[in-house]
């Protein structure tokens, strides 16, 4: 079978964007791959986290991943830093990795412009930790957003490298991004994708958001003055309008071209009630089985630690393979 490895960072509430463009598409592929799914605490901490609401939003995301359909008798569902393979594995990788590649990183220039206080190391080689992720488990597939497919290009070189120098170690991951959602923009500034960690909480929906809120927030979403008020996608001149008909089309399972001429005569303003409705009504069912796993927190616990220790296994053995091809000496 093949293996899909995928992750989330519990740097804040898991967002609409994150569901649309990943968690959704990993309970799909749950059927047909051996799969692996983390929340990657040890990338959150790029961003200097509370720790009491770090540790909070683990087990949130960890319930909410559950919720979504997560299935722990299926796959390996567990929390990265319990597997100590990927930090160890990361620091051989970095010994691979150019200084040059990371500064082209455009998530690298995103964050560093916002944090300009904490430009810290981590920040820097989060690439080659996103690497050691995913060359870890031998991943063939690699569900993300479009955000994320620059990283998993680098992480596909630096495997290369590393095998031709030393024969084959690594299988070279494939991204598997979806065709709608892979990058759902923020309501208020709809030319930068929705982010969790965004400044201004209008931007996003969270999942786990009461569902006045969440209508309250996409019937404020920016659109635009074209005093038609045309409803059509181009996310170039229309990128709030065509974030919408996104999500609704994400919401409904309608294809974008379906629906676009079920508003020749609406406004607006019927587009953002109807996005609103079919948002609230996809996640009404998630937030109600989240609020249930979320209670008992020593379940949660058992399957972190029953989930990194299936990841254990596949871990241990690429580690010892790469330790062993770079030089060093198996612990006697
Ligand atoms: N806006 C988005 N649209 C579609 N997919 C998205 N993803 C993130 N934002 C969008 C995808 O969600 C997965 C998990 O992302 P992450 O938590 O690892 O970090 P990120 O990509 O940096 O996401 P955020 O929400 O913007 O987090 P912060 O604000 O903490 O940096 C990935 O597959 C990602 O592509």
């Amino acid at each position: 079978k093949p293996i899909v490895l995928s992750g989330c960072q519990p740097s804040g509430g898991l967002t609409i964007g994150n569901y649309f463009g990943a968690i959704r598409n990993w309970t799909k592929l749950q059927q047909e791959n051996e799969c692996l799914f983390m929340l990657v605490d040890l990338h959150a901490i790029t961003v200097r986290q509370e720790p009491e609401l770090l540790r909070e939003r683990i087990y949130d995301g960890l319930a909410l991943y559950l919720a979504c359909g997560l299935d722990p008798e299926k796959s390996a569902v567990f929390v990265q830093s319990h597997v100590p393979e990927h930090a160890q594995l990361a620091w051989a990788l970095n010994c691979y990795t150019q200084m040059g590649e990371l500064s082209r990183m455009t998530q690298y220039k995103d964050k560093s412009a916002k944090n300009v206080n904490n430009i810290n190391v981590g920040l820097f080689d989060y690439p080659v930790l996103m690497a050691a992720d995913v060359l870890l488990y031998q991943a063939n597939k690699v569900p993300v957003g479009n955000d994320q497919k620059q990283h998993l290009e680098l992480t596909r070189d630096i495997a290369d490298r590393f095998n031709n120098l030393y024969g084959d170690t690594f299988v070279v991951p494939d991204p598997f991004i979806p065709e709608v959602g892979a990058r759902i923009m923020s309501l208020q500034e709809p030319t930068k994708k929705m982010s969790k960690s965004d400044d201004n909480p209008n931007n996003y929906v969270l999942m786990l958001e009461e569902p006045k809120k969440i209508e309250k927030k996409i019937k404020r979403a920016m659109t635009d003055s074209d005093e038609q008020a045309r409803i059509y996608f181009d996310p170039e001149e229309k990128a709030g309008v065509s974030n919408l008909l996104t999500l609704l089309s994400c919401a409904t399972g309608e294809s974008v071209e379906s629906l676009v001429p079920q508003y020749e005569d609406k406004m607006y303003g019927h587009l953002k009630k109807d996005v609103a409705e079919a948002v609230v009504n996809l996640l009404e069912p998630i937030q109600t089985r989240y609020h249930e796993l979320r209670k008992d927190e020593a379940a949660l616990r058992q399957i972190m630690a029953i989930g990194a220790e299936k990841a254990s296994v596949r871990a241990a053995e690429t580690l010892k393979t790469v330790y062993d091809r770079i030089g060093l000496i198996a612990k006697p």
